[in-house]
């Protein structure tokens, strides 16, 4: 909780109901143009190469990455197209199966294109173990992951390229990031 005499951070009501600010605004908008530029430097144009690569197709796995990817495709400076997957979360206790149960699938084919799946965090690992191989399985020219979070609570058999950053592991909130469904919309990344 805040107490009067600090600043309360920008979000409303519920700001006030996070317990720490972990990553400020100022913090994540200048990782987010880091990552950024990092994923253009990977995906452009090889030196001496005059073949354009096939194009990029940004994944966002919904909820949670909607404001991240948001920012994130305008750090981009290559040609790209942005479709979204949304899996189903399975509580703790609930036996793996191995498959991954999408409740809206991508649009665009993967095929052939050079696929950026993009997760707000790792916690577990188990969303990214199971839709994987699913979309592997659908033969994309390539296949990465860029996660704004990653707990490192598990090593993955395919662990992102690009992290945002190495998160504590505490409950986090906001940029996308919710608890129960609230707290989505605060600007920081929080810690409940
Ligand atoms: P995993 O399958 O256990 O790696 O969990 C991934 C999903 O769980 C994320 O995409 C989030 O939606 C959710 N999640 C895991 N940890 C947190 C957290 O600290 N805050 C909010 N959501 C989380
Ligand atoms: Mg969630």
């Amino acid at each position: 909780m805040w107490s009067r005499s600090e600043e309360p951070p920008p979000g409303g009501p519920d700001a006030q109901r996070v317990r720490r600010v972990v990553y400020d605004e100022g913090r994540i908008r200048d990782r987010v143009e880091a990552l950024g530029r990092d994923i253009t430097a990977y995906y452009g144009p090889r030196e001496g190469g005059n073949h354009p690569p096939p194009g990029l197709l940004v994944l966002g796995l919904l909820k949670g990455s909607f404001i991240f990817l948001a920012d994130l495709v305008r750090k981009i400076e290559l040609p790209l197209q942005v479709d979204f997957v949304v899996v189903s979360s399975y509580g703790a206790g609930i036996e793996s199966s191995g498959r991954v149960d999408l409740l809206y699938d991508s649009a665009t084919s993967v095929v052939g294109r050079n696929v950026l799946l993009v997760e707000d965090i790792v916690d577990s690992g188990t969303t990214l173990s199971r839709l994987v191989p699913l979309l592997e399985s659908r033969k994309p020219a390539s296949l990465e992951i860029c996660a704004l979070l990653h707990k490192r609570i598990v090593a993955l058999e395919k662990e992102p390229r690009w992290v945002g950053f190495e998160a504590p592991e505490e409950f986090l909130v906001g940029y996308g990031l919710d608890h129960a469904e609230d707290f989505r919309h605060l600007p920081f990344i929080g810690s409940l």
